[in-house]
């Protein structure tokens, strides 16, 4: 094994789900930002980044949401918790972004070998059709008869429709959320990944629309170690198969 993985070893044994937090033992700004920033570079469905992540820092601020989060021991004894929410709404204006570096990419005449000009129809016309929930009913319909007649000879991407398109967005703020916690464990910090909240009220609280999910929120501080269960897990074969 080199010395990288052993790295990644260390981190990811270290950890834990941490359910209480030392009190007198503030995470430093810096360390929470390098995370963020980490976290911002998972890997996410199209690029479109559909993801938003909320600092809670004050007393007053982490006392309410502790509270959303039903006074969880982790939540009331955090230095901070980080709320990561899914943002499929925000779907056009990541589109538009897009869309404004990749007119940069052709006025300044850079020719990209691997996409050509199909990476600006691929915003352009591609992620609307997948995005675009309005007349959902419709949509669907449409979609449902397209694709029926595309898969019948080969396979087809099936999960396209209305219901899809939270959870594309959910699975890639989780990736955001799992880099986030294994960078806090590197820093020599510990987390508690807690979707046991009150996600309505989550919501009100960060005045975020309706249609913004909340993915879950993230505890975080110096943990207390016998706070943390012994780790079980599955046997490997159990849950590993190779064919
Ligand atoms: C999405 C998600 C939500 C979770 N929600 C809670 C929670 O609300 N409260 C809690 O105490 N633990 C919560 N956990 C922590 C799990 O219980 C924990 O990861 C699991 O028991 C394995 O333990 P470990 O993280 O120490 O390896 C959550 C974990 C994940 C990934």
């Amino acid at each position: 094994m080199n010395n990288l993985a052993e790295q990644l070893d260390q981190i990811v044994d270290n950890r834990r789900s941490y359910r209480v937090y030392e009190k007198g033992i503030a995470i430093p700004n810096e360390v929470v930002v390098r995370s963020l920033e980490r976290a911002i570079k998972a890997p996410n469905s199209s690029n479109m980044q559909l993801w938003e992540f909320y600092r809670i820092k004050s007393k007053e601020a982490l006392k309410e949401v502790a509270k959303i989060c039903l006074n969880q021991s982790g939540a009331v004894t955090a230095s901070e918790i980080v709320v990561f929410v899914a943002r499929p709404d925000l779907w056009k204006k990541r589109q538009a972004i897009h869309l404004k570096r990749l007119e940069k990419v052709k006025t300044k005449n850079i020719k990209n070998k691997l996409f050509g000009n199909s990476e600006l129809s691929y915003y352009t016309k591609v992620i609307p059709m997948f995005y675009d929930t309005s007349f959902s009913f419709f949509r669907d319909l449409f979609k449902r008869i397209f694709i029926w007649n595309k898969s019948r000879k080969s396979p087809f991407m099936q999960d396209v429709f209305s219901k899809h398109v939270p959870v594309v967005s959910q699975k890639s703020t989780a990736l955001a959320a799992q880099t986030f916690m294994l960078s806090i464990t590197a820093e020599g910090y510990d987390s508690l990944a807690m979707e046991g909240l009150d996600a309505k009220r989550m919501k009100q609280y960060l005045k975020l629309p309706k249609s913004a999910e909340i993915n879950m929120a993230i505890a975080i501080g110096k943990g207390k170690p016998e706070s943390a269960k012994k780790r079980f897990r599955l046997d490997y074969d159990t849950v590993v198969f190779e064919m």
